[in-house]
């Protein structure tokens, strides 16, 4: 990069029109706020120390749910207008050299690209900073561009100042600026707040650094859904429509197959290797990584969780905070929560739950089963409806299950518990005893045969 950039965004509103308790910036879209949305692409353009996120509204929150580490904040404490929340960054924006960059904090369809043209165009020696423009089908809401006879952006007029001519004006101002620093600082005590709103206009300033004899630039920027800024929710779902498709469309050009994407959500971070195939319906939340030659069953549900290669998550597994290891088969209908570890080659069926259960190599839990704060050797069997009763009501207790061990159908397992290394459990069995390496444990009444008895009964009246 040939110049400092300093990046101001403005994230102190409350954002009336979501009727909402949260603030605006706090919303999701794409899988993350629309404030870290806006991060993402400045981080393009400039380190983290020098991008600086003016917070006003619920500060605390904002600035809590930030993710990028580094990223500054400066105090908005009452919402003035965007010209006043810029001034409340000047110290956090030193030093005032170089360009300024100054973003909406919540036009979180920003594309990257965008910005690097903007910064490039600004950068050019004789303009005082240059603003992305574009033409809105519907300009309603927004500032619109007035130019001169150059070409260049002679003012930026806010709707409601703006005459009924003004008003048919398509051009619009979608909250992104890159100005020369040291004229920005300059000449920002300028801005008054003369309009009805009784505000302090940022896009005051184009007019102001004209008078002064700077040049701003419009770059006129094709596809208007990049500019959307988000005032309403029903702006929030259009933005996160877009940055799902988006996200779909980076997966399948690296490699990886979607079926039906539009139905797909992925969040921002979520990644998967090659070859891997997602079905329709799929959630992958969070900071879930998935790896090549996996296949994700339609409706299954992953938040935050690992999937080694190879492993095949049948329809509708929901899974929280868990690993699923290297060729494993899990599902369909499977719940997999608070780090479960399943490891390689492993199969877990249906109607089966773990909870911090670790699952070794190649063990088995093919049907209905609930496996709660154990531990479980590799080469393992668990028999369909075997239970871990792992609370006595007022505390949790582990199990411990050796490998090869065999788990018989309908086991009560009443933890603490260990069962050793080869051990057998007879079906229908309550064992609340350790069992020993090698042993059969039965803990269920002995079967008693009645000859006749079912005859003699029918034959009564
Ligand atoms: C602003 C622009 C308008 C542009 C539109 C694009 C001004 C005067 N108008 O209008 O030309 O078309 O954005 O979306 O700038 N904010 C603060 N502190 C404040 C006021 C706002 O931090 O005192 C933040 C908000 O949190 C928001 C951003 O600035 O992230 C824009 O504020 P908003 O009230 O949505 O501005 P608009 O009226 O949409
Ligand atoms: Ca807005």
């Amino acid at each position: 990069m040939k110049q400092n950039i300093t990046v101001v965004i403005l994230a102190a509103g409350l954002g009336t029109r979501m009727k909402s308790t949260r603030a605006k910036v706090l919303h999701e879209a794409g899988g993350d706020t629309l404030l870290n949305q806006v991060i993402r692409a400045a981080l393009h353009v400039s380190p983290p120390e020098r991008i600086v996120a003016v917070v006003g509204h619920q500060a605390d929150e904002v600035r809590r749910s930030v993710n990028a580490p580094g990223v500054r904040f400066a105090d908005q404490p009452a919402q003035m207008g965007t010209g006043h929340a810029v001034l409340c960054a000047r110290s956090q924006a030193a030093p005032e050299n170089g360009l300024l960059l100054i973003l909406n904090g919540d036009g979180p369809l920003l594309q990257p690209s965008t910005l690097a043209g903007l910064v490039e165009l600004a950068g050019a020696s004789h303009l005082g900073g240059a603003l992305v423009t574009t033409e809105a089908a519907d300009p309603s809401g927004y500032g619109r561009i007035l130019r001169d006879s150059d070409g260049l952006v002679a003012a930026i007029v806010e709707q409601k100042s703006a005459t009924p001519e003004q008003l048919r004006i398509r051009e619009i101002n979608p909250g992104v600026y890159c100005f020369e620093a040291s004229l920005f600082w300059k000449h920002i005590a300028e801005i008054a707040p003369n309009n009805s709103a009784n505000e302090y206009y940022l896009t005051d300033m184009v007019e102001i650094l004209r008078r002064h004899g700077h040049a701003i630039a419009p770059m006129l920027v094709a596809d208007e859904t990049e500019l959307l800024g988000i005032n309403t929710r029903v702006e929030l779902a259009a933005a996160d429509r877009i940055l799902r498709a988006r996200k779909a469309r980076r997966l399948m050009l690296s490699g990886v197959t979607i079926e039906y994407p539009e139905t797909v959500t992925i969040d921002v971070d979520v990644e998967i290797g090659q070859d891997s195939i997602v079905e329709s319906n799929v959630q992958l939340r969070g900071r879930t990584r998935i790896g090549a030659n996996c296949r994700i069953g339609a409706g299954a549900i992953l938040r935050d969780c690992i999937v080694a290669d190879g492993a095949a998550i049948l329809p509708y597994v929901v899974a929280d905070s868990s690993s699923i290891g290297a060729r494993a088969l899990v599902g369909p209908f499977s719940r997999l929560r608070l780090n479960a570890e399943a490891g390689p080659d492993t199969h877990i069926g249906n109607f089966v739950e773990l909870k911090k259960t670790r699952l070794g190599a190649g063990a088995k839990a093919n049907h209905l089963a609930y496996l709660g704060d154990a531990v479980i050797g590799p080469q393992t069997n668990i028999g369909a409806g075997t239970i871990t009763c792992n609370y006595d009501g007022r505390k949790k207790h582990p199990t411990k299950i050796g490998e090869n061990t065999f788990v018989g159908s309908n086991s009560t397992l009443v933890a603490p518990l260990e069962i050793a290394d080869g051990a057998y459990i007879a079906a229908g069995s309550v064992i609340t005893q350790n069992v020993e390496a090698d042993a059969l444990a039965i803990g269920r009444a002995r079967q008693v045969d009645k000859p006749g008895w079912a005859r003699k009964r029918r034959s009564q009246p």
